[in-house]
């Protein structure tokens, strides 16, 4: 019987579990065998599989995490690393390898492609920021879970008439902030798609109290040009000017760790079954990613290497917004 194989790469992402369990009974239903390599490319390098049935993958919909176990794989970025994982795979008798995770597991996808291994990838990072796929798995829910955060910040500032900034993650990507922001009803955000500036973002929350708010927030981005930890220090320093007490807020790996809402869980679900439906057609070495409302899949080669900036719409938004 032919076999499928799946492993979870990079960045853990809430929606994970309902890709694996998607791929694998998918799988089962149309004839396939499957195992799950576990703790990423690294367990995939050394050979450490097992095979997963439909009760295996049982009541993991609502968690968040992967439960195959994830890592950031440095072997994988040598040649060696690449041609043990490949052949790992042919020694596991796997016909097909899905890929669930984000760029650098997708980049890392594409190279063991050109190596003739038969992968195809899911889209699923926190950070939104896969070219390809208008969403990936995890980033509604690191949304959910960021907002309910400022949400809460937003009654301590309000009481206390205090300025907030609270740093989300996205690495290079702006995404998490600019709709965490907007959706929050923060005063100001601050992205990587934009140039920063301390002393006109001190003007805007300053501004935000001269209109008579009670509070005013930041959402900002951690790879802004000046992070949370930046900006802290120029309001420190300036403290006396600004008149208002700042404080900061990293929310850091707390937004990875949500479980997942209705949304990731059916994402995750029909990009597990489309890699499937893309495997039995032999179609490799493509990403699964979600396009206008459905999974559509996308050559790995324009994938790799490239990332996919925040809406620059979004942020005029949030500037009209803040009033
Ligand atoms: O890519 C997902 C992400 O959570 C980024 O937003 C963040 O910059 C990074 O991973 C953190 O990586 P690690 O968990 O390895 O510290």
């Amino acid at each position: 019987m032919a076999r499928i194989a799946v492993l979870t790469s990079g960045g853990d992402a809430p929606g994970m579990n309902a890709a694996i369990r998607s791929v694998v009974r998918s799988a089962l239903a149309a004839g396939f065998e499957v195992v799950g390599f576990r703790t990423g490319y690294t367990g995939l390098i050394a050979g450490d599989w097992r095979k997963l049935g439909a009760r295996e993958v049982g009541g993991v919909m609502h968690l968040g995490g992967t439960m195959l176990g994830t890592t950031r794989c440095e072997m994988l970025r040598r040649e060696q690393g690449r041609r043990d994982a490949r052949r790992s795979l042919e020694s596991a008798g796997a016909a097909a390898l899905v890929v669930i995770g984000g760029n650098g597991s997708q980049t890392g996808a594409y190279e063991l492609a050109k190596l003739g291994a038969p992968v195809i990838g899911i889209a699923s990072t926190i950070d939104n920021d896969l070219y390809g796929s208008d969403v990936t798995i995890g980033a509604t829910t690191a949304v959910d879970v960021a907002l309910q955060s400022i949400d809460r910040l937003r009654v301590t500032a309000a009481s206390m008439r205090r300025a907030f900034l609270v740093e989300v993650m996205g690495r290079d990507c702006g995404y998490l902030a600019l709709v965490a922001g907007i959706a929050g009803g923060a005063e100001a955000i601050v992205v990587p798609e934009a140039k920063s500036d301390p002393a006109a973002l001190a003007e805007e929350l300053r501004a935000a109290y001269a209109r008579g708010k009670s509070h005013a927030i930041a959402v900002v981005a951690e790879g802004a040009e000046y992070d949370g930890d930046a900006l802290m220090e120029y309001f420190r320093a300036h403290r006396e000017r600004l008149g208002f007490e700042m404080r900061l807020t990293k929310l850091g790996h707390v937004q990875r760790g949500g479980a997942p809402g209705s949304f990731d869980r059916m994402l995750g679900t029909t990009l597990g079954a489309a890699a499937v439906e893309a495997a039995a057609q032999g179609r490799f070495g493509r990403l699964i990613g979600y396009r206008d409302g459905k999974a559509a899949d996308t050559p790995l080669d324009e994938v790799a290497g490239r990332t996919r900036p925040a809406d620059a719409g979004l942020l005029e938004l949030a500037r009209v917004l803040a009033m």
